[in-house]
């Protein structure tokens, strides 16, 4: 484990060079990182993650500046996009530049790319120069890692170094968008919010149609703890906690407002805090399987802001869908 000093940053580079791979914090998630132009290093991260590889993955870069080394051709409205939210929490799904790997694009013909905010990521990403192809540092289909303590849980063994940047602020993956046309397709709701994507459009983007496996990563199980997860409406979440508990369940309440529920052998809330709430997430769905509970009862938050990313993540994870 390294912390963000020059030294560990120097290291991390030198490892990746030599077709290592780093798990590195961002502000969305940690991304289990692999030298974007290494296809041996890339096809590592398959494998520790136990990925399928038409899975396609993120390249990561320090700036937008390098963009036409990545993609073919980039629409107006990417430029504009890119211009507002990075450094941030959004992926642009764009044409590949021939030059791209196929084991990073799954064979695609386009390539994801992200520039992320975080201070240790960006350091890292300038001293190494290059993309770096990142995935989730969680092993597939399981919960994204918010801390270095939860990559290390996940993936102890097949990563070389994990490089502590604390916890991640948004706690949500990235918003991925696409581009079809005119259209601005949003295939995975995420950090940057569909309002806030629609205020630079001047018009909202479109959602992909639920678990179409445009991005082949959106299964409709995934982000998964071993807990049982039931999805409830916000009014209806102690009373459902209640009830279970009286049948000798041990029981779990995660929801967005405060909260009582008499008989439940956890309670978290986030006091109404949505950015909270969004970085808390993944935490306690974690948290669920620690206290070994039978059933993570949770109250959908509201389908607005931060809230479409939250309740896309609840669903997966859930396995079924939400009422
Ligand atoms: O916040 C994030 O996006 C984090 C951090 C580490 O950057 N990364 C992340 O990566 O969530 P991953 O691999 O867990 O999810 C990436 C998603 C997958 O659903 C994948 O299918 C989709 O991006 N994706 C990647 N390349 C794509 C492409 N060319 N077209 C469509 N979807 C793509
Ligand atoms: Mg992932």
């Amino acid at each position: 484990m390294l912390d963000g000093s020059d030294r560990s940053i120097t290291l991390a580079v030198r490892a990746l060079r030599a077709g290592s791979l780093v798990a590195v914090p961002t502000e969305t998630v940690y991304g289990l990182a692999a030298d974007a132009s290494n296809p041996v290093a890339v096809s590592r991260v398959f494998a520790a993650k136990g990925r399928p590889a038409d899975h396609p993955l993120i390249v990561h870069l320090a700036t937008g500046a390098s963009l036409a080394r990545w993609a073919r051709h980039v629409p107006e409205q990417a430029s504009r996009l890119a211009e507002a939210f990075w450094p941030g929490p959004l992926t642009m799904v764009l044409e590949r530049h021939p030059s791209v790997l196929d084991v990073v694009t799954g064979g695609q013909d386009t390539v994801a790319l992200r520039v992320p905010a975080h201070p240790v990521a960006q350091r890292l990403l300038r001293a190494f120069g290059g993309g770096l192809a990142a995935p989730s540092a969680n092993r597939f289909g399981q919960v994204s890692p918010t801390t270095a303590c939860h990559v290390c849980d996940g993936l102890a063994g097949s990563v070389e170094l994990v490089v502590d940047g604390g916890t991640c602020e948004v706690g949500v993956e990235s918003t991925i968008v696409a581009f079809e046309g005119d259209e601005v397709v949003i295939l995975r709701p995420g950090g940057v919010t569909g309002e806030a994507i629609a205020g630079v459009l001047g018009r909202p983007a479109s959602s992909a149609a639920r678990d179409t496996v445009r991005a082949p990563g959106m299964l409709a199980s995934h982000y998964a703890p071993a807990t049982a997860l039931e999805l409830c409406s916000d009014g209806g979440v102690a009373r459902r906690a209640a009830a279970l508990a009286s049948l000798g369940k041990r029981v779990g309440v995660l929801s967005l407002e405060r909260t009582e529920a008499p008989g439940a052998a956890a309670v978290w809330d986030a006091g109404g805090d949505m950015a909270a709430f969004a970085r808390s997430l993944y935490h306690h769905l974690r948290q669920a399987d620690v206290e070994a509970l039978d059933v993570l009862v949770v109250a959908l938050p509201p389908d607005e802001g931060l809230g479409a990313a939250v309740r896309d993540r609840l669903r997966r994870a859930a396995r079924r869908p939400a009422p």
